[in-house]
This record gives structure tokens, C-alpha cells and sequence, in this order.
């Protein structure tokens, strides 16, 4: 019991983001890449946003240059308050162990290792890779590689094509049990094994099962300056603004006999039930538009036909979650969800608590970001009567890499 707590306070999964080095093939006149800026911010502040963003990170370490405490402080900017700071070394090998030494005293559970090149590493990649680290084994995503592959001579013409069935090119975060790939950096040091590229390398020559996941496309490395060009190009077709979109839903619902309605994923008890084919829940019908709206991922009668029985009673908590991971799919993080209630009963200040603590929930954000909201209607109308309730809802997602 306490040890769990401890293990709670101190947080399971830390990230490490390499950041020490020269960038020499990006050209080193204009600094090192990952200060470089992208859409109008920091390749850097784009890398750690993964992270900082992502619900199942509890700690960042960010490996820099001892000459770039200036340049780091300011591309960060607001994240730089949330990220340790440690030296990295010579090769990004030597940057790697530091930071996972920096880690002992936290002794995460699970690391993962990025680099700050790649900034369009999303939460959902992070999750994916999350989910495959076991407590022996650890996980990288991966694309299958697309190109024919050549081997050269020494004097560059053509020896050999590999086949490139079964060839894969590894992306980072690459995820480890932490105690394990720790131990097999510190011993790749003592060996003096010290031309791995990735972890994933260091951890196979320790013995370490390594588990492929599906990689993103768009979680390129930007290595030469052509490469971060093109981000550039590619952030700055939306004017360099992020891609923030607003859904909004709305549903009625009827009243009929029953004991009860369901609000908000909240039951609360009534002289009256809500009428429809699942749960009714007006409140949560709503939201599901207004996430689908988001993506332009039609309405909730699109994808749960009230004709399909299986919806029959149906908890409405289905539906948002199914929403939320859609968004999720398509690059979206939610920034805040706004329901309002139109009814003349039954009073919802004393049930709102609940019902943003099952919305967060439901959505994986934090309750701060959640908003309900009631009102009469007066006396007027169907619902200044009595005959059921009303809900509209907004929600703001942002894609920060675009929609995918
Ligand atoms: N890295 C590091 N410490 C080093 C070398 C590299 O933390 N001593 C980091 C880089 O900052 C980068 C990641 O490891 O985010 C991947 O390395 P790479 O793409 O090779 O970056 P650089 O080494 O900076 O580039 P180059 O090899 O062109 O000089
Ligand atoms: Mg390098």
C-alpha cells in the first residue's frame, strides 16, 4: 500500500529528450537544429509539447550542450519550468546515460527516449509505445521501409540490393523498463561499446526483447536543413497558427415515466425518465456531436444508428469515448469541453461536481478544462413545461500537427 503510493508520488513513466547535439549535417551556421524554428516556434518547445501534453508522462529530462542554457531557456519558454535540465555528452550515447543517471533517485518505472529532431512525435505514438514496454521487454515504433535498399563498395558503385522484406526503420520514443535499460547503457559504457545509434540497439545487444509498434509518418527527423525547410513549410501553411477547431452539439430529449434521468454520465433520481433508444443522456449526446464536429466526422447518428439494437440502452459514455478517440486518431488534443442544460428539472448545481469528474474521465483531460452549465427556460416553451431537456455543447481540439 504505501509502496504503491510511493511509486504514485514519484510518477512511473519519465521521458527523456536528447537535445546536446551539433547538428552538423542541418549546417552548423545557423545553431544547433533543434533551436531552430518551425511554424514560428522552437523545434524543441514542439518536441517536449508532446510529452508535457501526454497524460501518461509524470517527468521530463531534457539532455542539453552546456552552451546552450541560453538558447534552451529561451525556445522552451513556458515549458522550461516543467523539464530537468541535464548535461549531455559527447555522442548521443553519452547524453543518454547522463539523463537516465539523473534518474535514479525518481526511478521510473518505464523511460522513453526521444529525440528533440523529431518534433511531431504525438501522444497517441507515445501511448502506443507506452503500451507495448513490459517489465523485461521494451517497444519502438517503426515504419516499414519503402525504398529499395542498396549497398554500396568503396568506390560507390552498387555491391548488393537487400531485400527489403522485414526491413523497418526505427523512429523514437523508444520505451524501456527503466532499471533494465539503465543497466545495459552502464554496461555498453564499461564494454566500450559506444557506436549505437539508438537504444533500441544498446538494449538488443544487452538481450533485451524489443517490441516493433506501428511509427508515424509525420514523426520525421529533421537532419538537414532541406528537412527542416520543409516542416517549416509544411506548420506554416496554416499561417504558422495552430490548427485549433470548435465543435458544437445539441439534442432534446423527451421526457416519459421513470424514476430517474442519466445527465451528464451522472444519474440523477426524478419523478421522470428521459426517453430514447440508449441511455438518453441528453447532456453526453451533445458532446458526442461536438467532438465529431471537430473532425468533420459527421454525427453521432452516423455512427451509432438508433435502427442498430445493439444501442438499446446503451450507457451514452460509449459514444464520447468512441468520439474522443477518434479525435485522438486523428492528431486532436481536446483543449475544453462546455455542456449546457435547458430544463426546469431536476436541479443540476448539486449533481455538477459528478458530472465534470465523469466527463474528464471519460475524455482523458483534466477536470479544469470541463464546464456545466444550467439554466431554466423560463417558463416558456416545451421545456418551460416540462416535456424534456435540452443540451448544447462546444469543444476546442487542437491538431497540432494539422488533421491527419
Ligand atoms: N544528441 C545528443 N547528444 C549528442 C549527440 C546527439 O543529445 N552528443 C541528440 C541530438 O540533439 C538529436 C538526437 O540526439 O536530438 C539525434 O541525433 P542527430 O540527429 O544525429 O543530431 P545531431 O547529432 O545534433 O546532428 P548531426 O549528427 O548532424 O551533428
Ligand atoms: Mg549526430
Amino acid at each position: 500500500m504505501s509502496e504503491s503510493r510511493a511509486i504514485e508520488a514519484t510518477g512511473r513513466v519519465a521521458a527523456i529528450i536528447l537535445a546536446a547535439g551539433r547538428g552538423e549535417r542541418a549546417g552548423g551556421r545557423d545553431g544547433p537544429k533543434q533551436y531552430r524554428m518551425i511554424g514560428g516556434r522552437a523545434v524543441i518547445a514542439r518536441a517536449i509539447e508532446g510529452f508535457a501534453e501526454c497524460r501518461s508522462v509524470d517527468a521530463i529530462v531534457v539532455a542539453i550542450h552546456p552552451d546552450d542554457r541560453d538558447l534552451f531557456a529561451r525556445a522552451a519558454g513556458a515549458f522550461a519550468g516543467r523539464v530537468s535540465l541535464v548535461e549531455g555528452g559527447p555522442t548521443r550515447q553519452a547524453s543518454t546515460l547522463n539523463a537516465l543517471r539523473a534518474l535514479s533517485e525518481r526511478a521510473p518505472e518505464k523511460v522513453l527516449i526521444h529525440d528533440a529532431a523529431r518534433p511531431f512525435a504525438n501522444h497517441s505514438l507515445i501511448d502506443r509505445v507506452l503500451a507495448a514496454v513490459t517489465s523485461s521487454g521494451g517497444a519502438l515504433p517503426v515504419l516499414p521501409v519503402a525504398d529499395t535498399i542498396k549497398k554500396s563498395d568503396d568506390s560507390g558503385l552498387v555491391a548488393a540490393t537487400v531485400p527489403r522484406s522485414g526491413l523497418f526503420a526505427a523512429q523514437t520514443p523508444q520505451g524501456f523498463p527503466y532499471a533494465a535499460i539503465l543497466e545495459a547503457h552502464e554496461r555498453a559504457a564499461t564494454s566500450k561499446a559506444l557506436d549505437f545509434t539508438d537504444d533500441s540497439s544498446i538494449a538488443e545487444w544487452a538481450g533485451m526483447p524489443m517490441r516493433m509498434v506501428e511509427g508515424s509518418p509525420d514523426n520525421v527527423k529533421l537532419t538537414l536543413t532541406r528537412e527542416i525547410e520543409m516542416a517549416d513549410a509544411r506548420l506554416s501553411a496554416t499561417g504558422g497558427l495552430p490548427d485549433v477547431r470548435t465543435g458544437n452539439g445539441y439534442d432534446v430529449h423527451a421526457f416519459e415515466a421513470g424514476r430517474a434521468v442519466m445527465l451528464c454520465g451522472i444519474e440523477i433520481p426524478h419523478d421522470r425518465k428521459l426517453s430514447g433508444h440508449s441511455d438518453a443522456d441528453v447532456g453526453l449526446h451533445a458532446l458526442t456531436d461536438a467532438l465529431l464536429a471537430t473532425c468533420g466526422a459527421g454525427d453521432i447518428g452516423t455512427h451509432f444508428p438508433p435502427s442498430e439494437p445493439e444501442w438499446r440502452g446503451a450507457r451514452s459514455r460509449i459514444f464520447v469515448e468512441y468520439a474522443a478517440r477518434l479525435v485522438a486518431e486523428r492528431g486532436g488534443r481536446i483543449a475544453n469541453a462546455d455542456v449546457t442544460l435547458v430544463c426546469e428539472a431536476p436541479r443540476i448545481g448539486p449533481h455538477r461536481p459528478a458530472m465534470v469528474a465523469a466527463m474528464a474521465e471519460m475524455l482523458g483531460i483534466e477536470p479544469g478544462r470541463i464546464s456545466v452549465k444550467a439554466t431554466t427556460n423560463e417558463g416558456m416553451g416545451f421545456i418551460g413545461r416540462g416535456e424534456g431537456i435540452a443540451a448544447f455543447a462546444t469543444v476546442s481540439v487542437v491538431f497540432p500537427g494539422g488533421l491527419s
